[in-house]
C-alpha cells in the first residue's frame, strides 16, 4: 500500500436511495480539500470492466447535486463481477467471475482507495474486494434500513417521509368513502418502513415480516373501530409482510439482481379483507416513489457527514471498514460485521412496544 493517498475512486452501487448524490459531493469536497483527485466509477463496477468507464469528480462536476435524487454515477442491481450474467461467445447465456479485472483496472488506474457507497448487497462486493487487497470504505445506503452496524442508512427517513404523506393523505380519502386502505410500502424482509410510517401516520394495523399475522386479529381490530364509530381503517403492509404459516407474496419476474421480486401483498390483503368484513377495500402500493426524489434534510445531512467520514477514514488508512452512524457520532465498523446479518425491527423495540400499547394492531393479537 503507498504511503500518501492520491487518488481514490467512488462508486454507487444497488437500488439508488434519495442522498447518493450528497455523499458523492462531499467525498468529492474533502478529498480536494486534501489535494486528492477523484474518480467515479459508473454503474457500480462496470465502470472497471472492459473498455472502462471512469468519471474525473472534482467541485464543478459535483456543484448543486447535493438535494438531487437518484445518483450522477448511475447504479446497477445486475452488477455482481463475482458472478456477472453474460453472452457467452456460442450466444447462450452463463455466469462469469470478471473480479481480477475490476482489480487489475483498480490499480491501472493508480487507485489508492475506493469509497464504495451502498446497501447490503454492495457493502457484501466491498467486502469481498478488500479481501482481494483493494483498500475500501464503505458507506450504507438503502431505503430499507436493514444493514447492521448502523442505526440509520441514508435514504430510509426520506422514504418513511414519502410513505407518511401518502398513509395522510389516504386518511382523508378512506375517511370520507368510509373505506379500508392497505398501504404496501417497501422494505424488504424489514419492517423499518412499516412501523416508522405506520406510527407517523397513524394506521390502524401495521404488519411486517418480523411478525407473522393472523389475518382474524386484523378483521377485528378494523370491526372494533367500526363499533366505535370509525368506519375506516388504515391498514400499513410492508412488501415482506406474511402470514403466520404463510409465505411473501412474490411478483412472476426477478429482479434484474436474480432475487426474488417482492409485492402484491396490498392487493391481496385489500380482497381478503373485503371479504371478510364486508367493507370495501382498497389498496395502494408506493412502490419507487419511496426511492425517488430529494433527499429530506436528514438524509442530506447524514449523507454529508458519512461521506466526510469515509474520506476521513481513507486518510486514516481505516480500510475494510464502513461508516457508521452511532448517535451522536459517525465512526467506523468492520465490513464483516455489517454484513454478517440483516438489521430487522427488535420485536421489543420501543417502537413494536409503543404501537401495541397505544392499541396499533401488529396483526398477531
Ligand atoms: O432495497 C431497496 C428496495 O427498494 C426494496 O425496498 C425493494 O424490495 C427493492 O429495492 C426493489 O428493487 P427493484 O428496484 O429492483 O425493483
Amino acid at each position: 500500500m503507498k504511503d500518501e493517498i492520491r487518488r481514490i475512486a467512488v462508486n454507487t452501487g444497488g437500488g439508488d436511495a434519495p442522498g447518493l448524490n450528497s455523499v458523492l459531493r462531499s467525498v468529492v469536497l474533502s478529498a480536494e480539500q486534501r489535494g486528492w483527485e477523484v474518480l467515479g466509477i459508473t454503474k457500480g463496477y462496470n465502470g472497471l470492466l472492459g473498455d472502462r468507464d471512469i468519471v474525473p469528480l472534482d467541485r464543478e462536476a459535483v456543484r448543486g447535486i447535493h438535494h438531487l435524487g437518484g445518483t450522477i454515477l448511475g447504479t446497477t442491481n445486475r452488477g455482481n463481477p463475482f458472478s456477472l450474467s453474460m453472452k457467452m461467445p456460442d450466444g447462450t447465456r452463463g455466469v462469469v467471475d470478471r473480479s481480477e479485472e475490476v482489480v487489475a483496472n483498480f490499480h491501472k488506474l493508480g487507485l489508492d482507495a475506493l469509497v464504495a457507497i451502498g446497501g447490503d448487497g454492495s457493502m457484501e462486493l466491498a467486502h469481498r474486494f478488500s479481501k482481494l487487497g483493494i483498500p475500501v470504505v464503505g458507506v450504507p445506503k438503502t431505503i430499507d434500513n436493514d444493514l447492521d452496524g448502523t442505526v440509520l442508512t441514508f435514504g430510509f427517513l426520506t422514504a418513511v417521509h414519502v410513505a407518511t404523506e401518502a398513509i395522510d393523505r389516504l386518511h382523508s380519502t378512506a375517511e370520507a368513502h368510509e373505506r379500508v386502505f392497505v398501504i404496501e410500502v417497501m422494505g424488504r424482509y424489514a419492517g423499518w418502513i412499516a412501523i416508522y410510517a405506520g406510527l407517523a401516520g397513524g394506521a390502524d394495523v401495521i404488519l411486517m415480516p418480523e411478525i407473522p399475522y393472523d389475518l382474524e386479529h386484523v378483521r377485528r381490530a378494523i370491526m372494533n373501530r367500526e363499533a366505535r364509530g370509525r368506519r375506516f381503517s388504515i391498514v400499513v403492509a410492508a412488501e415482506g409482510a406474511k402470514p403466520r404459516g404463510g409465505d411473501y407474496v412474490t411478483q412472476r419476474r426477478q429482479s434484474e439482481s436474480g432475487q426474488i421480486r417482492l409485492g402484491g401483498i396490498g392487493e391481496r390483503l385489500a380482497a381478503e379483507l373485503e371479504e371478510l368484513t364486508g367493507k370495501e377495500a382498497r389498496s395502494v402500493t408506493l412502490g419507487h416513489l419511496q426511492r425517488g426524489g430529494s433527499p429530506i434534510p436528514y438524509d442530506r445531512l447524514i449523507s454529508l457527514r458519512f461521506g466526510a467520514a469515509a474520506v476521513r477514514m481513507v486518510a486514516e488508512k481505516n480500510f475494510g471498514t464502513m461508516v457508521a452512524l452511532d448517535p451522536p457520532d459517525v465512526l467506523a465498523v468492520p465490513l464483516e460485521e455489517a454484513t454478517s446479518r440483516m438489521k430487522t425491527v427488535p420485536l421489543d423495540s420501543d417502537l413494536i412496544v409503543s404501537a401495541r400499547q397505544i392499541g396499533v394492531c401488529l396483526g398477531d393479537e
